[in-house]
């Protein structure tokens, strides 16, 4: 992992840059600093613009490039941002991605603008100073002060786009992003917009190029014995005039946070030149990154030359060994390593792709309960904070590359994906692609997926590569004949016969099982697209959760492998469409609360003593029939009781479950579980009485102020004895004060289509002001003092026009005031925002509100809106707009009106409870203090959660 510079984690600096922005040092002698762009953006959906690109003059684009253009009436939004999920579900839409209405067949809601400004110190001139967007989904181009400065097609690698030129410090700038969303990558839901964080990068001309870090560690015979070998590179990049001489020092802090190493390097680097410099150090008896064990070391990199510090930089990394074994599977530090991996897609119940940063510590975090030790970011690059997580909270990941290809595009792609992520300990193997039909089989596949491997090995010469293979029929041949490590999607059954013909090839288990199965619910129900979470019924190409662990649990050399998938998912609703618009393949759902299976996993995938029973106890109606009981769980024995009568002691297979039928009667379910005799655990489900209150329980009592931290809620339907009622469905309201905001929430039903997000609903009200014009040709409406834009100027006896009419009463060059009186009334005042939209301004204007400017327009295409409030008194105001026609006939016209914005109200925010459990994530603002969420719902007490958000350093 890495941070560039060591103000860039730092959310307070990243507000203070926002508020503050002349705090960034002056002087020659800086390094680098990162800064946040999260907040403060301007969405608008929709293109109405066409084109805005201009091919014919560089840096005059049109429509929201511009910096002049007003965005005052677009919708304000922070990123990370996902549009799609704040459609609503529209059966029509793609049900691979989750019937929204995004995509082919959706151009209204395919493309979509984002706006922001960005003041600049003026101690930036001379910098080198760069956007860098961690996602945006998908083909994006992106413009500062009305210049292209960068295009990006793939929704899911980051991207930076050098803005040195066109930038000014000291000033105002305008950033601009055009997306589109039209064209998917998956078959999954994917979101649009963008949906990672965006950065601002500013680093002196001499500094360390970007991810132009590389650390790593080795052993020898890489067996974690002794000193570990500490090799750096470090990527200069020289955008001075002359060649520089930089000192590269690296410095290694320990996990206890003490300094184990120390060396450096001189280079001479050209001038518009990168150079790379090789350090190496050596750590004598390091401490080692594990799962179990996740502690990481720290390089802090800088770089000096002529006596000033150019850049410093800190790196987290970990010292581990990793290695493929035809034998022995998967080594970590010299020993097996089983992987229990599962593999995910980055989505989560109410924010979509949009995930905060504390979203994937908390989900990684659930995974890891479960037992789980290895994530696989299918099917593409995932977000650098994923990793982050992976790597603090011990993690291993196979990391995914999306599209595969050995073209050009692609290759430099991939190398760049490699770059940003290899120096994270989590990050075990390259995954370079996933069950690509047309290629697997194929020597022309073979081919691609060598070339890909060569590029991977020599950005990375520590880690092999895997590809995710479904053949069915497996040989040397087709990619399996090139690939370091042979991935087995789904097909365990051929694993046998490959191995004893291919004893020294290295294999993993890619993908795996795809059970399906929804939280809570134990009957299939194609209606309500439910699937029952007994884990009996599995697609063609899946099987059971026993199924495959069982196989893999007893086979080292296969290396353990990865459960499709740790988390429902929205899209792919197998087995079921409409009205199913997720996915039920999950260990956990969407929110993260776990389906049954979740304890099959820890039964097997954990030393902890796991107990647990299935069904809920809830089935009136059902009295004396039976029902199908199991227990999940590692205990050799396991007892179980029907209101305190014992209905037998079973004994447990490895890697299996326990199966009873019990005819039905109200009340206790209990179980007693037994290990070499001894009673090692009891768990019981009771039959609930009926819904009468709701309880809220926070992940987290205090978060981070500064509008990017998060606490999940657990909201849960209560009986009358504190149970959770688990058929409940109660609709619950939820209501916040003090400084924070509800971003989302969920309940893992597949089949709800209620929002998981409310916009703020504005309302906009539109007045005509077309009539009462006159105009006066002049000489010259830019002189200093002009009384004719005055409000106490008489026009009485200038041109009567229709503002109405296209603009076109001025002939080259003239130039003319055009002049009309508006009325407002107190309470239009108390709006939002009161704009003015000019229909045409042909060609250049400066309008005018009581004598005082309101605004610029120098777009003759364009129909500017201006933000006039703040000029504009209750009764009569005088409007004047002066302009000049530089080309063809213009003026003003094509119709005028005020746009009074109302004051949105406050979405009512609401969810069912699903099974009795839903989620809602609360979100701090920028300033620290005391969040309430009050949760409320028809017959049940209500019920309050508090959240300290409290002012911090770091993110
Ligand atoms: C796999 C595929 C996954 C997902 C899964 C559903 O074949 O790799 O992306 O579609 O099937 O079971």
């Amino acid at each position: 992992m890495k941070f560039r510079f060591f103000a860039r984690t730092s959310l307070i600096a990243a507000i203070l840059a926002i508020f503050h922005p002349n705090l960034i040092a002056a002087g020659t002698d800086f390094p680098g600093e990162r800064w946040l762009l999260d907040s403060g953006w301007k969405f608008y959906l929709g293109n109405p613009w066409g084109d805005v690109v201009s091919l014919a003059k560089a840096g005059d684009n049109r429509g929201p490039a511009r910096s002049d253009f007003s965005d005052v009436d677009w919708q304000s939004v922070n990123l990370p941002h996902d549009w799609a999920l704040e459609l609503p579900f529209d059966r029509n839409a793609d049900y691979n991605h989750g019937f929204k209405p995004v995509g082919p067949g959706f151009p209204t809601n395919d493309i979509a603008w984002y706006r922001r400004t960005l003041e600049l110190p003026a101690a930036d001139a001379g910098k080198r100073l760069q956007l860098e967007f961690d996602g945006v989904y998908r083909n994006c181009d992106v413009f500062v002060n009305g210049w292209f400065v960068g295009h990006h097609d793939d929704g899911y690698d980051s991207f930076r786009c050098d803005i040195t030129d066109v930038a000014h410090p000291g000033g105002k700038n305008v950033i601009a992003v055009k997306v589109d969303a039209s064209q998917f990558e998956g078959w999954f839901y994917e979101g649009a917009g963008i949906y990672r964080h965006v950065w601002l990068e500013t680093a002196n001309p001499l500094a360390v190029a970007p991810d132009g870090i590389f650390v790593c560690s080795k052993f020898k015979n890489n067996l974690p014995q002794g000193a570990a070998e500490i090799m750096v590179e470090a990527a200069l990049l020289n955008m001075r005039t002359n060649p520089a001489e930089a000192t590269v020092t690296c410095e290694i802090i320990s996990p206890e946070g003490k300094l184990v190493a120390k060396f450096h390097q001189s280079a001479q680097v050209e001038s518009s030149a990168q150079k790379t410099v090789r350090l190496d150090g050596k750590i004598s008896l390091p401490v080692l990154w594990s799962p179990e064990s996740p502690k990481l070391y720290k390089l802090n990199t800088t770089v000096q030359s002529d006596g000033q510090t150019v850049d410093r930089q800190e790196t987290e990394f970990g010292i581990r060994t990793i290695a493929f074994d035809p034998n022995k599977g998967f080594l970590l530090n010299g020993k097996h390593y089983e992987i229990k991996g599962t593999c995910n897609h980055q989505d989560a119940a109410g924010v979509g792709v949009a995930v905060p940063d504390a979203l994937q510590y908390f989900r990684i975090a659930k995974l890891k309960e479960m037992g789980c030790n290895a994530y696989r970011t299918s099917h593409n690059a995932p977000a650098p904070e994923l990793l982050e997580a992976c790597d603090r909270l011990g993690m291993l990941v196979l990391d995914e590359n999306r599209l595969f290809g050995a073209d050009a595009a692609n290759l430099e792609r991939l190398k760049a994906q490699i770059q940003r992520d290899r120096n994270h300990p989590s990050v075990f193997a390259w995954s370079l692609g996933n069950e690509e039909w047309n290629a697997q089989d194929t020597a022309t596949g073979a081919s691609v997926v060598r070339t890909m491997q060569n590029v991977a090995h020599s950005m990375d010469s520590t880690r092999l590569c895997t590809m995710a293979v479904n053949s069915g029929s497996y040989g040397d041949f087709g990619i399996f004949s090139a690939l370091d490590v042979k991935g087995f999607n789904y097909h365990f059954e051929s694993m046998d016969a490959y191995h004893a013909a291919f004893p020294a090839a290295n294999i993993l288990g890619t993908e795996q099982a795809s059970t399906i199965g929804t939280r809570g619910i134990y009957t299939n129900d194609e209606s309500l697209g439910y699937v029952s979470a007994y884990d009996d019924r599995n697609p063609r190409w899946g099987c059971s959760a026993e199924e495959w662990w069982s196989f893999f649990a007893t086979r080292p050399w296969a290396s353990g492998g990865f459960d499709w998938t740790g988390f429902d998912y929205r899209g792919e609703p197998t087995p079921y469409q409409w009205p199913c618009i997720n996915s039920h393949f999950g260990i956990l759902d969407t929110c993260g609360f776990p389906k049954d299976n979740f304890w099959y996993y820890q039964s097997w995938w954990t030393t902890n003593i796991v107990l647990h029973l299935l069904p809920h106890w809830n089935w009136p109606g059902r009295e004396g029939q039976d029902i199908d009981v199991r227990a999940l769980s590692n205990c050799r024995e396991v007892e179980l009781f029907l209101n305190g009568r014992s209905l037998g002691r079973q004994t447990m297979k490895k890697d299996s479950e326990l199966k009873w039928k019990v005819k039905y009667a109200p009340g206790i379910l209990s179980a007693k579980g037994y290990t070499d005799g001894k009673l090692t655990a009891e768990t019981k489900v009771e039959t609930t009485g009926a819904p009468a209150a709701i309880q809220l329980e926070r992940d987290r009592k205090a978060i981070k102020a500064g509008g990017e931290d998060i606490s999940v809620i657990t909201v849960s339907v209560r009986d009358a004895q504190n149970r959770t009622v688990p058929v409940a469905a109660n609709l619950i309201h939820f209501n916040l004060t003090g400084p924070g905001k509800i971003l989302g929430v969920g309940n893992g039903d597949p089949s709800c289509h209620e929002p998981d997000t409310f916009v703020p609903k504005t309302k906009l009200r539109v007045i005509p002001e077309n009539n009462g014009w006159h105009y006066k040709i002049l000489p010259n409406v830019k002189s200093p003092q002009l009384s004719e834009v005055q409000p106490d100027f008489d026009d009485a006896d200038w041109e009567k026009m229709d503002a109405q009419a296209n603009a076109d009463s001025l002939k080259v060059p003239q130039q003319a005031v055009f002049r009309t009186k508006i009325s407002v009334t107190a309470g239009d005042l108390m709006a939002e925002s009161v704009q003015l939209k000019i229909g045409r301004i042909d060609d250049r204007g400066w309008v005018y509100i009581n004598g005082k400017l309101a605004g610029e327009s120098h777009d003759w295409a364009a129909s500017p809106t201006f933000d006039i409030k703040p000029l504009l008194h209750a009764g009569e105001n005088a409007l004047a707009v002066a302009v000049i026609n530089d080309d063809g006939s213009g003026g003003l016209g094509n119709g005028v009106a005020l746009r009074i914005l109302e004051k949105a109200d406050a979405p009512k925010w609401q969810r069912s409870v699903f099974n009795g459990l839903a989620q809602i994530i609360v979100q701090s603002a920028a300033e620290p203090g005391e969040i309430k969420l009050t949760a409320t719902a028809d017959g049940l007490t209500s019920s309050s959660a508090v959240i300290q958000s409290v002012e911090s350093k770091s993110r």
